[in-house]
């Protein structure tokens, strides 16, 4: 079916639930595990199920449907899920209730074939490609009672026009490519994600224009490859249609850049090995992009980074940096580092740290290794013991806290730049927002400040956060 017709007809099956569901008040309760993109996804799941006359609860127990948005990136995600299924059955038990589970883990047969055998009180199965069939999946489980299972493995399909409810209104992802053709050796996204593939221009620039419209402040660029946007297509010759002069990654954000009410604009994550050289002058010469950028390194030894399937050596990797830190005023990085991979003796571990070391990062998103069924790291025999793993994970976060520790003391007395987020989490008469750099700042304030960006003057520093205070500019005579 081609793709604006299969989403008209998703609007019917909306109708006709909405129509079921006439003069009742009905909640729906939503859990996502895993990435922004499987956040953004689940932004579309509540933007059809609203549509759909459903409410959302944060209360499991007062929903009629429950639904499980899933990660499988690494088996913590799988222990959680079968947890909370435990929980679900008793609630189930009790009370009519319509489970639904979707999202990567879907698309992994011998997940599925579990869930199947084990908790069969399932109602409703979907994958990453058949996310936007829900409102025909849970039209067909309402009328005909039977048990749905809408999982397919294909390269996968880009759909536009679906509706979405955000979680902020200030800040907003906007995915702009879907898969990940770069099967890393340890990652299971390139199997349950599909082949790489880009929005339309026009959707990206007509989706940004809308949000800033709406009062939305700052964007957050998805993929899983960011910049390689419109890679795939160029190199295959598929006819895009350019707009606004965007051909690519660079040309993107600076398109972006240009959109009024914007403010601030991110994207995670890219790869070191496309960092082409207009990529970085577009951060460099681009106001809105924050100048934090994350660059996922996983292993800082050349031989561990080669039987990854990184395609840079450490070397390559460190100089790439010192260029971006020559052109680019002001340039912090973040990371994503794997410790434990197959093979990697204490040595090669040890180039880990001296990267770390040397780049001096901003923030470091540390990872145990996990097995993954189905990709190369999983067969390869020289499996790392578990109790390794973890004494390396520690001298990692050792490392890593010294360094925050140290560099949180740049920002004391400095004004930063602050998008106000909402009331902080542990004490509702503050305010928190974040720094271009991606630093929480947590500060005394009037809640009209929200969804604004204002000066704060950072006073101390507390590890992962920063207090501030409101630095009021003077006014001119
Ligand atoms: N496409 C993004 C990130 C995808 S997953 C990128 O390339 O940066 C997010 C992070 O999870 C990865 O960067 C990696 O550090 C970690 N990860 C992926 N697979 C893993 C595995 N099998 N075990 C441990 N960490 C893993
Ligand atoms: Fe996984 Fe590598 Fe693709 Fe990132 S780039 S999603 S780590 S395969
Ligand atoms: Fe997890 Fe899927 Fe994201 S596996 S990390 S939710 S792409």
């Amino acid at each position: 079916m081609e793709l604006s017709k299969e989403i008209k007809e998703q609007n019917r099956y909306m109708e006709k639930v909405k129509e079921l569901n006439q003069n009742k008040t009905k909640h729906y309760y939503i859990l996502t595990m895993g990435c922004q993109q499987n956040e953004n996804d689940s932004e579309k799941l509540c933007g059809m199920i609203e549509q759909m006359g459903y409410t959302k609860t944060e209360d499991q127990k007062q929903a009629e449907i429950v639904i499980f948005n899933t990660c499988c990136v690494r088996e913590n995600a799988e222990e959680r899920l079968f947890g909370k299924l435990g929980e679900l059955k008793k609630i189930k038990e009790e009370k009519e209730i319509i489970i639904a589970i979707g999202g990567c883990m879907m698309q992994e047969k011998h997940i599925t074939d579990k869930i199947k055998a084990s908790y069969s009180f399932v109602d409703i199965l979907f994958g990453t490609h058949t996310l936007h069939k829900f409102p025909e999946n849970l039209y067909k489980l309402l009328e005909k009672k039977t048990k749905q299972e809408d999982i397919i493995d294909i390269e996968g399909k880009i759909y536009e026009g679906l509706p979405i409810k955000r979680e902020s209104k200030y800040q907003a992802s906007v995915t702009i490519m879907n898969g990940c053709n770069n099967f890393c050796s340890y990652c299971i996204v390139p199997y349950v994600r599909g082949r790489e593939r880009s929005r339309k221009p026009k959707d990206i620039i007509e989706e940004v224009k809308d949000l800033a419209q709406n009062g939305y402040k700052e964007i957050i660029l998805l993929g899983q490859n960011v910049n390689s946007y419109l890679r795939v297509e160029k190199e295959k010759n598929i006819q895009f249609e350019e707009y606004e002069g965007i051909n690519s990654f660079a040309t993107l954000l600076k398109a972006i850049n240009k959109i009024e009410g914007i403010e601030r604009i991110r994207f995670i994550s890219p790869h070191p090995k496309d960092f082409t050289d207009d990529v970085i002058e577009a951060i460099a010469s681009c106001k809105k992009v924050c100048k934090l950028v994350h660059l996922p390194l996983q292993a800082g030894n050349s031989k561990v980074l080669k039987e990854m399937n990184r395609k840079y050596t450490k070397e390559q990797y460190l100089k790439l940096v010192e260029k971006m830190k020559k052109s680019i005023q002001n340039l912090t990085l973040s990371t994503d580092i794997i410790v434990g991979f197959p093979g990697e003796t204490e040595e090669e571990f040890k180039d880990t740290l001296d990267v770390v070391n040397k780049v001096k990062f901003e923030q470091v998103y540390m990872f145990i290794y996990s097995r993954r069924v189905g990709t190369p790291g999983d067969r390869m025999k020289n499996q790392i013991p578990e109790k390794e793993k973890h004494e390396r994970f520690n001298k990692l976060k050792n490392l890593v806290e010294n360094q925050i520790a140290e560099n949180n003391k740049k920002y004391i007395n400095t004004i930063q730049k602050v998008l106000v987020e909402g009331t902080s989490k542990n004490n509702d008469k503050m305010l928190t927002g974040r720094t271009d750099s991606n630093k929480v700042v947590v500060f005394e304030g009037n809640k009209k400040l929200i969804g604004t960006m204002q000066n704060i003057e950072i006073i101390s520093e507390h590890m992962w956060f920063l207090r501030g205070q409101v630095k009021n500019v003077p006014q001119k005579m």
